[in-house]
């Protein structure tokens, strides 16, 4: 088979730990018969250094043409100054919104060699799985209007809307439902309905909705409380599936859960076209270039693309088991380290990984 992939490598860690994601997928090619095409493409601050912008028209054009797109990070100290619109996050929105990513699955699943690198207790986090299912291009984060405005009386105000139409809380509820029904076969919509009328709106959809699966078992949550269960007793939850906004802020918890968000991959799928793929994290502007990264949640985001976008699941999991078995091995990042591991930079892990794999 073959694949063209985007590889948008961008700013602060990205490019060193997108090397490693390509060595992975050429062994996997070699194994699996898989043929890679990679293409590169700007985003974010790399772009806004050499175009102006943080999404160049080309970059999008190229991600149009592939198959999947695979993407590091962006952002940095260099550019959190500029106006919006030259803003390397404005980037990621673009990039969201003009391939039609509307779900965004974020996994937070512990890695039992990992548990002590968690924050909470052992009894807690132990067995931990939950997939969060986040709308991508709706809610407060798209909807209009949006700006800072004059008042009446002069007096500025900045306004933004959080609106979801049928059709966008239809399609990312089946989504979460067909999720749900694939994993634990609980489904949790996250909300704000004591407050909000979008909320109250979104949790009546998904409710009528759930009379179509019969075998997902459907609970509601406010956001606050939601919030609060999954620190105090995250093993309730199977998947969540809520908006964007709240998705963005429950799935960063979960991601904690697990010690590591440095671990965790990410994919954002539309109904059709090329998904992106990504790790969890940022461009950790602060590590960049020092050979300190931890590259394993950009390589389980190539676990994540051979799954959900080119359907080559045996390929997927050979690439998570090298993972589990180099942390068998004891070799860990600095982020991920514990006492009597071994802690080794991010060449050195990718090294590993690769000797494992083949
Ligand atoms: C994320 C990030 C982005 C978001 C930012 C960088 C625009 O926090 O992917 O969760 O808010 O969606
Ligand atoms: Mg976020």
């Amino acid at each position: 088979m073959n694949y063209r992939i985007t590889l948008l490598p961008g700013d602060g860690i990205g490019p060193e730990i997108m090397t490693v994601a390509v060595d992975v997928l050429k062994v996997i090619g070699n194994q699996f018969n898989l043929n890679f095409e990679f293409q590169e493409a700007l985003i974010g601050g790399v772009a806004i250094d050499a175009t102006g912008e943080p999404l160049p028209k080309e970059t999008l054009e190229k991600c149009r043409n592939s198959d999947a797109v695979l993407l590091a990070a962006i952002g940095g100290y260099k550019w959190d100054n500029l106006p919006r619109h030259q803003r390397p996050e404005t980037g990621l929105l673009g990039l969201r919104s003009g391939l039609g990513l509307f779900a965004n699955l974020r996994p937070a699943k512990i890695l039992p060699q990992l548990i002590d690198a968690s924050t909470l207790k052992r009894e807690i986090v132990e067995g931990v799985d939950i997939m969060v299912v986040r709308e991508l291009t709706g809610g407060v984060y798209f909807g209009t209007p949006k700006g800072v405005f004059e008042t009446e009386t002069g007096e500025k105000r900045g306004v933004n809307t959080m609106a979801y139409t049928e059709s966008e809380i239809d399609r990312i509820a089946k989504v979460g439902f067909e999720t749900a029904q694939k994993r634990g076969g609980k489904l949790c919509s996250v909300d704000k309905a004591n407050v909000l009328e979008v909320s109250q709106f979104w949790r009546d959809r998904i409710t009528q909705m759930s009379s179509e699966y019969p075998d997902v078992e459907l609970s509601h949550l406010y956001v606050d409380n939601a919030a609060m269960q999954l620190v105090r007793w995250p093993k309730q939850f199977d998947t969540i599936v809520t908006g964007n906004l709240f998705g963005d802020i429950l799935s960063d918890a979960a991601a904690m859960l697990t010690g590591s968000i440095g671990m965790l991959p990410s994919a954002s799928l539309g109904a059709s076209g090329p998904g992106v793929f990504e790790p969890v994290h940022g461009s950790a502007p602060d590590i960049a270039g020092q050979d300190k990264a931890n590259p394993l949640a950009q390589v389980l985001s190539v676990a994540m693309m051979l799954r959900y976008a080119l359907e080559q699941p045996a390929a997927a999991d050979k690439i998570e088991q090298a993972v589990l078995q180099v942390l068998d091995l004891g070799y860990r990042t600095g982020d991920i380290m514990s006492e009597g591991m071994k802690q080794v930079g991010c060449k050195e892990m990718a090294e590993v990984l690769l000797k494992v794999l083949s």
